[in-house]
């Protein structure tokens, strides 16, 4: 939620660190600040608002040193104000902390440190944090080993109860920083002469792509030009460099007006990604090396659990549809933050899996381990390639998709949606599924990044309809089967960007609550499939229309509806059914996008959110 970068090197760390945090401004964004340590002392600037904020008044002063930590907040203990923005300073001015996550024992510690003469400037359970650590700090005798701040981070993380990331620098220690981690995701990046703490791989990446993932309970200390690597039992470890695959260039929004944009039209090459080197060489099915089962092992599945947060859930909903109608194994799907705590009974030959694009939702992340502890072998779907998720699940399926940095989810969803489809085959082709089946199954799964690129075509048609629509405060979306879960994400989309009331429902359920809403106020989304339930759905648009309400139907080309039914018509291609709940959400994101835009709203950053969820 919160991002982190700290830097140790030779340039000035403050405009190294102004630019990691505007990489990760996405990540959360009422407040930010920084540190820089310099003239034997520290300058800390922190102020509410953007990084563009803090950069004009960091543009203010010298800032010429060459470690310092800096923070983005999304609040969580203590209002939005600069005295509660990072870094905190403890109050004898000698530790200086950034803190993503929630320190849970902090009032017991306040109390304590109050005791000990510690004073406090704001709420939040991170300057708490800081003060414990100066508390060690004064305590930890000069060890000759140059040590004292690692050891006093660390027996003070020992007294901790809750999830951190955190970076530390010290006034009487200029050359050295410590950060560590528990719940909260942190990496190094090990650049030319200098080292960078972040908590995201964007911050870093325009100066190194030589990462060290640092794991749960792990402690890094750079000084002296090198790191090492500890766990808070004291135990070293050998770190191991990773390469990251993309580039400064896939983070940046070129000619795009925003990320979000930017990422509906990269969904192509995000589809052909998910499904590269993936099919059987038969033609006839996927495969998957990283969920390190056999066959023989698949077959003694006999229920898959899928769980996930927000729009993971959709695709989830979809995995269930489409596993269920071509592989016909049972499937369950529950929220992860429901499943972690309501014990629920599970299969003995069940397969878990969760979805996550960025691996640090700490609901999935907590509903993994809730299903490990019971012994169940845990498969993860994920786009970030060595996150916490990735790393904990048992085997699982990168997506490939590339950074997204939009807060709406759009081509990491329609990844995740790809690769449902490819494991319904898998699983199907194992059980009944035939080899001819199989083939047409993997010729229309390569076919949907062309038909996506065929639907982005029409954007400029689809930004005329939702400027017509923007001006409604209530939308319907409606679906069936497959796409019920699409309805469900066009809805939510439109939420999150336009902070317009909008609700997903499957179309049949409509007269059962929801037409209640239906007036000329209330415009209805229509997701119509082919086939049996085309004129079921027809007759659902007839009972809106029958009650004045505006309809935008999004319908397969050779489809016809009756003459005056939908208001307006967006058309996808026709398609297999694996792949029809890819192809529908195109327009839906496009419509929540311009209706967004039109509204004058912040796509990219809408209110109240951010990107990576990492508290409870
Ligand atoms: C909505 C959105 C969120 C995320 C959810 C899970 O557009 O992006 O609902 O889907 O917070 O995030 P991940 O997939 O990173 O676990």
């Amino acid at each position: 939620m919160c991002g982190i970068v700290g830097y140790i090197g030779k340039q000035k760390a403050s405009s190294i660190m102004l630019e990691g945090l505007k990489r990760l401004e996405y990540r959360g964004y009422d407040s930010a600040g920084l540190a820089v340590l310099q003239n034997d002392g520290v300058t800390v600037i922190k102020k509410i608002g953007r990084v563009d904020n803090l950069s004009a008044h960091a543009a203010k002063q010298k800032l010429s040193g060459h470690v310092g930590i800096s923070h983005t907040r999304w609040a969580t203990h203590g209002g939005v104000t600069d005295a509660n923005a990072h870094p905190h300073v403890s109050s004898d001015g000698k530790i200086v902390l950034v803190h993503n996550g929630v320190i849970e024992n902090y009032v017991a510690i306040k109390k304590f440190l109050l005791t000990k003469g510690y004073d406090f400037e704001s709420e939040t359970d991170t300057e708490v944090l800081c003060n414990l650590i100066a508390y060690h700090y004064a305590k930890e005798p000069e060890n000759g080993e140059g040590t004292r701040l690692l050891d006093s981070v660390r027996k003070t993380l020992s007294h901790v109860e809750g999830t951190y990331g955190i970076a530390v620098v010290c006034t009487e220690r200029p050359d050295e920083m410590v950060a560590a981690r528990k719940g909260s995701p942190l990496i190094l990046g090990v650049g030319d002469h200098e080292h960078i703490i972040a908590s995201d791989v964007s911050a870093i990446i325009s100066r190194t792509q030589n990462v060290v993932y640092l794991k749960d309970g792990e402690l890094v200390h750079i000084a002296k030009g090198g790191f090492t690597i500890s766990t808070l039992d004291l135990t070293d470890v050998s770190p191991v460099i990773d390469t990251v695959t993309w580039s400064v260039d896939d983070a940046e929004l070129g000619d795009h007006d925003h990320y979000m944009l930017k990422e509906i039209f990269e969904q192509p090459a995000a589809l052909e990604n998910a499904m590269r080197g993936r099919f059987s060489a038969d033609g006839s099915t996927a495969n998957f090396g990283g969920l390190n089962l056999t066959a023989a092992d698949f077959r003694q599945i006999d229920r898959f659990v899928f769980t996930s947060c927000g729009t993971g859930w959709h695709a989830c909903l979809v995995a269930e549809h489409l596993i269920e109608r071509y592989a016909r194994i049972p499937v369950e799907v529950d929220y992860a933050s429901e499943f972690r705590y309501r014990n629920a009974p599970l299969d003995r030959d069940a397969l878990f899996f969760v979805i996550s694009q960025s691996g640090e939702t700490i609901d999935t992340l907590a509903a993994l381990r809730e299903a490990k502890r019971k012994g169940y072998k845990c498969m993860a779907i994920c786009n970030v390639v060595g996150s916490t998720i990735a790393r904990e699940s048992d085997g699982g399926i990168y997506q490939h998709a590339g950074p997204e940095i939009g807060v709406a989810s759009t081509k990491a969803f329609t990844s995740q949606l790809m690769i449902s489809a490819m494991f319904a085959l898998y699983v199907a082709r194992m059980r009944d599924m035939s080899f001819a089946d199989g083939v047409d199954y993997v010729n229309a799964l390569k076919q949907v990044p062309a038909k996506v690129t065929r639907i982005l075509q029409q954007a400029d048609a689809i930004a005329d309809i939702a400027r017509r629509y923007a001006k409604y405060n209530d939308f319907l979306f409606l679906g069936r089967l497959s796409l019920f879960p699409i309805a469900l994400e066009g809805a939510l989309k439109l939420k999150e960007i336009s902070y317009i009331h909008a609700e997903g429902y499957p179309a049949a359920e409509m007269k059962h609550g929801p037409i209640a809403l239906i007036s000329e106020e209330c415009p209805s989304v229509f997701l119509v499939p082919k086939g049996e339930l085309f004129n079921k759905v027809v007759s659902s648009m007839q009972e809106i229309k029958a009650r004045k309400g505006r309809i935008i139907a999004i319908i397969l080309e050779g489809c016809e509806l009756p003459e005056g039914l939908a208001d307006d018509v967006i058309t996808i291609p026709d398609c297999h059914d694996a792949a029809l709940p890819i192809l529908a959400t195109v327009p839906v994101q496009l419509l929540s996008y311009h209706i967004a835009v039109a509204r004058g709203c912040d796509v990219d950053k809408p209110r109240n959110l951010a990107k990576s969820v990492t508290v409870e």
